[in-house]
């Protein structure tokens, strides 16, 4: 579903040049559950950040379900991101202000979608936080709030699920919680990515990829996929995400949103 070649991706401050990303190739097929994992600094988040579509590479091809993407405009890239992948991020980024059942409203609301409560409260009910929904994330633990984010990634139902240190701020028994959480998903069909810095963690996934220093030092399988996993036809997917795009351009000012919202980069700005 996933195909990049020979990405590159250098940060500049000042005089500097950090060479996040070296000439990094890489496949990931429907219904995969990567691990990321390398030392901090190694390039983690950037390559998840090019995947997930919220950063553009410097140079090399991204391929998304058949399409190429590199080229695509900012507009045409936050559409798919709003329609293809949801985030889950170390921080949960949950809007204090509001409920679980509105955080997790929030991606619907935006994508213009009518039905909201009983899809954001479906999401809850498959998290198991039914009885919580009218909580704020004050009045939630850690392993709850995440659960909610993991709700709220689910609701545009994405075909890729990307999570950024999902487990870093938990405790061992809310970590796994949100670990078994994500191979049930998995095991239902949803493609994972997860960055990770802990060997027990990543040892959820069905494949591990280590990195360092902007490069892939090894990709290697855990655990064999499952017989009988029901995977959703990416490229179809996407060809009607990009044929809907054309039409419906109203959609893209709430991705784009949602994006800045809840990347990381927002937050250190
Ligand atoms: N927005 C940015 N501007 C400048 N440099 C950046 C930016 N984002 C990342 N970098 C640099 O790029 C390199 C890779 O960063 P990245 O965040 O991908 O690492 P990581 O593997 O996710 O690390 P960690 O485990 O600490 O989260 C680092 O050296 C980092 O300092
Ligand atoms: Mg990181």
């Amino acid at each position: 579903m996933i195909e990049i070649k020979n990405l590159y991706k250098t940060y500049h401050i000042g005089t500097i040049a950090v060479e996040a990303l070296k000439d990094v190739s890489l496949k990931i097929s429907c219904g995969e559950f990567v691990a990321i994992m390398g030392p901090s600094g190694s390039g983690k988040s950037t390559l998840m950040h090019v995947l997930g579509l919220l950063d553009r590479p410097d140079s090399g091809t991204y391929t998304i379900g058949g399409k190429e993407v590199q080229n695509l405009s900012d507009q045409q890239l936050a559409f798919l991101r709003n329609r293809l992948v949801g985030f889950v991020f170390q921080q949960f980024h949950l809007l204090p202000r509001m409920s679980a059942l509105e955080n997790v409203e929030l991606p619907l609301i935006y994508a213009g979608k009518i039905r909201l409560k009983n899809a954001a409260q479906k999401r809850l009910e498959e998290v198991n936080l039914s009885d919580r929904i009218y909580h704020r994330p004050n009045e939630m633990s850690g392993g709850q709030q995440q659960r909610v984010a993991v709700a709220r990634s689910l609701v545009n139902d994405p075909l890729i699920l990307f999570a950024d240190e999902p487990t870093g701020n938990l405790d061992s028994k809310n970590k796994a919680e949100i670990l078994s959480l994500l191979q049930e998903l998995n095991r239902k069909g949803k493609t994972l990515v997860m960055v990770t810095h802990e060997p027990e963690v990543a040892a959820y996934a069905r494949r591990v990829i280590t990195m360092r220093d902007g490069v892939i030092v090894s990709d290697k399988m855990n655990k064999p996929d499952p017989a009988g996993i029901v995977v959703p036809d990416a490229d179809s997917c996407v060809e009607s995400i990009m044929d809907k795009s054309k039409r419906d351009p109203g959609g893209i000012k709430f991705l784009d949103y949602i994006g800045r919202r809840f990347s990381p980069w927002s937050l250190i700005r």
